[in-house]
């Protein structure tokens, strides 16, 4: 079944820690934290010391997507406040294979992510090293835009890459109850939604219908 991780940069900031419980018992599988730097994307979101603040709200694995530039210098701070997932950028200016070497390094599961423009081929070097590959089907740096169809050959080919290997491939952006059921279709193994879950008055329905993809 594919698992649902909630990006909660959607969710209520100044009740964070409330939020992240209330979707962890509607049947979240892990915590999607979406980390911005304003500089590889253009906005502002959290750092190290919230993700440690709101550790002790859940027992999930928290996924954290690092959107900044420079992601070396930050994996042991991510790693010592309790991520479990640390997933990092292809496009970002940096040696990948080193910055990966270092997530494993703190014990933690490394993902590579690609934006919707970069060219999947890129990621082959790196398969040997990682546990996660993310898809992203927006420009990432905001939540509720609309999903790009260019994300699901996209899955289909990342599936066939990593046959037989032991990679999620998650896919972040636009997800909703018509567009889960084509990611799941097409070989998502985790499905990435923010708005879609955290606007919706029941977090229970809304992971509920995007598990069973009807
Ligand atoms: C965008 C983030 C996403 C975002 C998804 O850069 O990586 O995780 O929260 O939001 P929705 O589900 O609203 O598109
Ligand atoms: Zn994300």
């Amino acid at each position: 079944m594919t698992l649902i991780a909630p990006s909660i940069l959607s969710a209520d900031f100044a009740h964070l820690g409330q939020e992240i419980k209330k979707v962890s018992k509607a049947g979240a599988d892990w915590i999607h934290i979406d980390v911005m730097d304003g500089h590889f994307v253009p906005n502002l979101t959290i750092g190290p010391c919230v993700v440690q603040d709101i550790r002790s709200y859940s027992a999930l694995p928290f996924d954290v997507h690092l959107m900044i530039t420079n992601p070396q210098d930050y994996i042991q701070a991510f790693a010592k406040a309790g991520a479990d997932y640390i997933t990092v950028h292809i496009e970002a200016d940096t040696d990948i294979e080193k910055t990966l070497s270092l997530i494993k390094k703190e014990g933690k599961k490394a993902g590579l992510s690609v934006k919707p423009d970069t060219n999947i081929s890129r990621l082959i070097p790196f398969i040997p090293f990682i546990d996660l590959i993310l898809i992203m089907s927006v420009e990432p740096g905001f939540g509720g835009q609309s999903f790009m169809p260019t994300a699901l050959e996209k899955i289909v080919t990342v599936k066939e890459l990593t046959k037989r290997k032991n990679i999620f491939i998650s896919v972040d952006g636009g997800i909703n109850q018509l567009t889960a059921p084509a990611c799941q279709l097409a070989g998502a193994d985790i499905l990435v939604a923010g708005s879609y879950i955290f606007k919706n008055a029941s977090y229970q329905k809304a992971i509920q219908t995007l598990k069973e993809g009807k």
